[in-house]
């Protein structure tokens, strides 16, 4: 089970789902017995040398109640502190379509990161379709190739869900109400905003600060997916023998990376409108920023898969083949007029329409900076024309540009590979809150 909070009360389930710190290595569980909760802690999960101890007890009473007390030791707990390790060893594990990578960070510094490792293991087409595992088996195995060969120790494990799986809502409450008054107030409201019955979701809210027209309230967001999209990725972390601790948004955890990124911008990238357009296998992922919030998101089905095929039809390779000559840029002369210009002129276009459809579809009439990531990112000549045709200063980033770099690191190849690993780095961030 999700290492998160799961509480299960007439088939209502609640998984915490982001964000976490240490205490996230408690779970625990309700059941109903004769008007009682039975309330067991799931825990021993292996932390360092330590095994957590297994705690049982007994509350009669309603469920509110029984939440209302469950959560106070929980949140008093935290695990990390109590054995001395805070902050163990995690992953980042971004699961896509068209690989499985790794991030492994470590502190270098009071709020510096180091990058221990990273690798990517590539998943057999079809595995992860449209953000769904549709075949847990081979993704398991990459993960487990993965794990093995970035050489890293670490068992837990931050992984990420497709944003178009999760309904996230924000909501006003009012404020002064403790954690665990809201949780119950919003697994009330939540029911308004999810299409699906409670006892299909997973759950979770955070409490994002005083609401802007009514200081009295706060804002708080709502996240909320189908339970079996957490499972099947819970099922492959685990059948890899990892402990999944932290479920994000995977457009959340490519935010993270890159708010690093926008402080170093002139003015701190104040009041800059930041497109941020990932261009992956399959899928374009824009995201708005806006002092630290996304304003406004969008995916478009394009991606280098579509230059991968067209490699294929052109030169009569196979699928693997042609992704492999494509990266090493081992293909002949005409290539580059025949099918990577024309390639590349639809992606500056696909960019410069998600610019039209977000002024057309919001009230901003200006983008001032665009960073360009995703694999598809460091294809040469495309972060010029992106710029041209486009008119925005543009660049490509590095989600680990301004890290230590570990020595077991090929620094000349990360350079190469780093644009990529803005989700896998986010997560991997989650180690540390
Ligand atoms: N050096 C390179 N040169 C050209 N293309 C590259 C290079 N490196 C990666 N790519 C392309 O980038 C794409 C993979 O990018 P990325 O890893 O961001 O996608 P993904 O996250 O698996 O896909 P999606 O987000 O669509 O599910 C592939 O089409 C791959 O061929
Ligand atoms: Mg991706």
């Amino acid at each position: 089970m999700y290492r998160g909070i799961s509480a299960t009360y007439l088939q209502i389930a609640r998984v915490k789902l982001l964000y976490t710190s240490g205490i996230l290595l408690l779970g625990f569980n309700v059941t109903i017995n004769k008007g009682c909760l039975n309330v067991g802690f799931l825990t021993i999960f292996p932390y360092g040398n330590h095994q957590v101890p297994s705690l049982d007890w007994r509350i009669c009473g309603t469920f509110t109640q029984a939440i209302l007390i469950l959560r106070r030791p929980l949140l008093a707990l935290d695990l990390g502190s109590l054995f001395g390790k805070k902050n163990p060893p995690l992953v980042g594990l971004d699961i896509s379509s068209s690989s499985v990578k790794l991030v492994e960070l470590s502190e270098a510094g009071k709020g510096k990161f180091k990058l221990e490792r990273y690798a990517a293991e590539p998943l057999p087409r079809g595995a992860v379709a449209d953000g769904n595992i549709e075949n847990i088996e081979q993704v398991s195995d990459a993960v487990r190739r993965v794990w093995k060969k970035s050489g890293t120790r670490a068992k837990l494990a931050a992984l990420g869900m497709p944003p178009a799986s999760v309904i996230t809502k924000k909501i006003i409450l009012p404020g002064g109400m403790s954690e665990e008054e809201l949780e119950v107030q919003v697994e009330a409201e939540a029911s308004q905003y999810i299409p699906f019955a409670l006892d299909e979701v997973s759950l979770d809210f955070d409490v994002i600060g005083p609401a802007q027209n009514g200081p009295e309230d706060v804002e708080v967001l709502l996240a909320a997916t189908r339970k079996e999209k957490v499972e099947d990725r819970v099922a492959v972390a685990e059948a890899a023998g990892l402990t999944p601790t932290v479920m994000d948004i995977e457009s959340y955890a490519a935010r993270a990376a890159v708010d690093r990124l926008i402080v170093q911008l002139p003015k701190g990238g104040q009041n800059q409108i930041v497109a941020l357009i990932q261009i992956g296998a399959q899928v374009t992922h824009v995201s708005m920023l806006l002092d630290g919030q996304v304003i406004y998101e969008r995916e478009q089905p394009f991606g280098g898969g579509q230059l991968t095929q067209d490699i294929v039809r052109m030169y009569g390779l196979s699928y693997e083949e042609a992704e492999s000559k494509k990266r090493a840029n081992d293909l002949p002369d005409g290539y580059k007029n025949e099918v990577l210009d024309p390639f590349l002129e639809n992606a500056a276009l696909e960019v410069t329409r998600a610019i039209q459809f977000f002024f057309t579809s919001t009230p901003y009439t200006r983008v001032d900076q665009l960073l360009l990531a995703g694999g598809c990112a460091v294809i040469s000549g495309l972060v010029d024309l992106v710029a041209d045709r486009t008119k925005i200063s543009a660049s490509v980033v590095s989600p680990f540009q301004g890290m230590e770099i570990g020595p077991d690191v090929r620094e000349k190849q990360l350079r190469i590979d780093a644009p990529a690993y803005l989700v896998a780095c986010g997560l991997a961030m989650r180690r540390f809150g």
